[in-house]
């Protein structure tokens, strides 16, 4: 079978740089026809460049990147250097990029793409929030119909919020975005915290990245070093979650995760519960279901395939 034709909208991240890494390891299963760049985890010039530092990381320079759009819909941008350091991508000591960003803005290569591309054939795999996608929707409707899919890091049910009591990181930064992504009749699957905190890096997944020996290998270790003593600290984990990665390895191998095709419903007008992704699990409304929402993860295998895809770079 072709690889899947996939354009990745990212803040990174360390959690966005080895779902990166995870989908340039994997071309046999993964055409990356770009990756776009969204402020989130930190502001939009070093999400830019550090797609780029992981192209660079990966040995794949000729990775097109974009940039796109710098503040959420209708709010100022929040962001997590509190969990993803000053440079979004702190641990590893990584050179400055030398490629260049491309010239065309994020929201137009999506459209120009979707609308190239045969209908059908290209998915979504937002890692951040969702304002470049929600932004493309927005300036050109016609594009919902020709996605595959929307494979997304978001939102979250039984663990409810990590950036507020209530709200997922990536949902709770640009919530009228989620609401345009959520309604916009796409096939949506989602990886929700729920899934997400069960993929985590024990002490002994980081010492078999470290164990590659390869700078990829060295500097995953490393990210999740440094990424890990939030969560450790907050949940007493036994590690970093690796959240964004899930979405690149369920395209891989999709029967890793288990999940509910149910209503989800976007909050946009409450103070207290803003973000919150209201999922319809056990079906007790009548609303049509629009997304299959994860809950559950196969972990060990989960981290032998990203180990094995990682030693290839
Ligand atoms: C999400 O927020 C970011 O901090 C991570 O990169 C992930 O996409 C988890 O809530
Ligand atoms: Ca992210």
């Amino acid at each position: 079978m072709a690889p899947r034709k996939i354009i990745i909208d990212t803040d990174p991240g360390q959690d966005d740089a080895v779902a990166i890494l995870l989908a340039l390891a994997s071309p046999e299963d993964l055409d990356v026809l770009g990756i776009t760049a969204v402020a989130g985890n930190v502001p939009l010039p070093l999400t830019q460049k550090n797609a780029c530092i992981v192209c660079e990381l990966a040995g794949k320079p000729e990775t097109k990147v974009f940039s796109g759009c710098d503040a959420p819909i209708a709010r100022k941008l929040v962001t997590a250097e509190h969990v993803h350091g000053k440079t979004g991508l702190d641990g590893p000591s990584l050179p400055d990029p030398t490629m260049t960003l491309q010239d065309k803005h994020a929201v137009d290569f999506m459209i120009e793409t979707l609308r190239s591309e045969p209908e059908g054939s290209v998915t979504l795999c937002p890692l951040g929030p969702l304002t470049n996608v929600a932004t493309a929707l927005q300036r050109a409707p016609d594009i919902a119909g020709r996605i595959q899919e929307i494979v997304l890091m978001g939102g979250a049910y039984f663990e409810v919020g990590n950036i507020t009591p209530a709200a997922e990181f990536n949902i709770y930064v640009d919530p009228e975005a989620a609401k345009i992504v959520f309604g916009c009749g796409a096939p949506i699957t989602v990886m929700p915290l729920d899934v997400t905190h069960k993929a985590l890096v024990t002490a002994e997944r980081n010492n078999a990245f470290r164990a590659l020996g390869t700078p990829v290998g060295v500097a995953v270790a490393e990210m999740t070093d440094f990424f890990e003593r939030f969560d450790k600290e907050k949940y007493g984990s036994a590690g970093a979650p690796l959240h964004d990665p899930c979405v690149t390895a369920y395209l891989i191998q999709p029967e890793l995760f288990t999940g509910r095709h149910i209503n989800v419903e976007i909050e946009t007008g409450s103070d207290l519960t803003l973000g919150m992704t209201v999922a319809d699990w056990w079906g007790v409304t009548d609303r049509a279901p629009n997304a299959t929402f994860m809950g559950d993860i196969d972990a060990d295998g989960f981290f032998a395939l990203l180990t094995e895809r990682l030693a290839r770079l």
